[in-house]
């Protein structure tokens, strides 16, 4: 079976999935993404309005705020035990919430589908799954009974799986493949449904250096010939930097949400951390330098100032900077 915290995202027909282009393909219209539509007439996909969840009877989160726009990319940033999943779950109605409210597409109640690549995904290697199977589950796995195979959908499958440069690892059994490899079908498989929300939990992580500018990339095309709003959580705000738009930054329960020009900034994230953060520019790259300051009531162990990570620095002309 595959991994149960696999989401099978609904779709009302085994066809190419609503408003989905194949990765390439020119935007048009309503679905055009983030580069072709102007700022002021993207749609909202995600409000997210003074949330609040509690765990275990202590506050993880408290009054997070923040929206997110068709074709946009946010970057869930925040150290372990931030909260950086739990709000993920509680966006996709996984997590009650405390207080505050979440709004995908406008609708509170009923959600329309939102594709979700979770945190952890074992998969036994000896699954008889293949990548395919995987992703045409996306398409049909919430109804009830066998799928019905079809031309139609085995064609939407490896339309998806050629989205994300995966047709060739169709026939491959899905706990056989790499990290890099099965990243790039679980993002078919939650792109399946048709969703205007993707979510990512660390889609980053056990991923060398090119796999991670890779798969942000392909993050990057989707939101912006797809239309669709992409959250990705990371402990690292620096890969990210030359494509969000803005972010949500974690730490102490609390959020510093925004512009990404707005957030990532030495007296913002200082106030967000309640100590010294340094956000240096050097070399055309930035460095974020959380302190030594081991002992935050966040319960996050803080970054040895000597580790400031460091990141490309957006060119102003493809970044979100503005
Ligand atoms: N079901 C639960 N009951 C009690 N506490 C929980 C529960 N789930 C999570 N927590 C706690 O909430 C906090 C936030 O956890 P969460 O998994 O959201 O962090 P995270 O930012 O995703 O961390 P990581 O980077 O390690 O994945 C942690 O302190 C965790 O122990
Ligand atoms: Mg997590």
């Amino acid at each position: 079976m595959p991994d149960p915290t696999l989401p099978a995202p609904a779709t009302p027909t085994g066809a190419a999935p609503a408003g989905a282009l194949p990765i390439g393909a020119v935007p048009t219209g309503a679905d055009a993404g983030r580069r072709t539509t102007p700022p002021g007439q993207r749609l909202p996909v995600l409000d997210v309005e003074g949330l609040g969840v509690r765990l275990g009877g202590r506050q993880v989160l408290s009054d997070v705020s923040f929206h997110l726009c068709q074709g946009e990319v946010a970057g869930l940033i925040g150290s372990n035990g931030a909260g950086k999943t739990t709000l993920l779950r509680a966006v996709l109605g996984l997590t009650p919430v405390s207080a505050g409210h979440v709004s995908v597409a406008g609708s509170r109640g009923r959600r329309p589908p939102v594709g979700y690549v979770p945190q952890k995904v074992v998969l036994d290697p000896d699954l008889p799954i293949r990548a395919r199977d995987l992703v045409q589950l996306g398409q049909d796995g919430h109804r009830w009974g066998l799928p019905w195979p079809s031309a139609a959908k085995r064609a939407a499958t490896e339309e998806l799986l050629a989205g994300v440069g995966a047709l060739h690892l169709a026939d491959a059994r899905v706990g056989q493949l790499s990290g890099g490899e099965l990243q790039r079908v679980l993002v078919a498989h939650a792109l399946a449904g048709g969703p205007r929300l993707l979510l990512l939990d660390e889609p980053l992580a056990n991923l060398d250096l090119r796999s991670a500018r890779d798969t942000v990339a392909l993050l990057d095309c989707i939101a912006r010939q797809q239309g669709i709003a992409v959250l990705m959580s990371t402990h690292d705000v620096n890969p990210l930097m030359g494509v969000m738009d803005r972010v949500v930054y974690l730490a102490g329960g609390r959020a510093a949400t925004g512009p990404t020009a707005d957030v990532v900034r030495s007296d913002v994230l200082s106030s967000l951390y309640g100590h010294h953060v340094d956000v240096l520019h050097a070399h055309g790259r930035v460095i974020v330098s959380i302190g030594d300051d081991a002992h935050r009531d966040d319960g996050c162990d803080a970054v040895p100032a000597s580790a400031g990570v460091l990141a490309d620095e957006p060119e102003p002309s493809r970044s979100g900077w503005r």
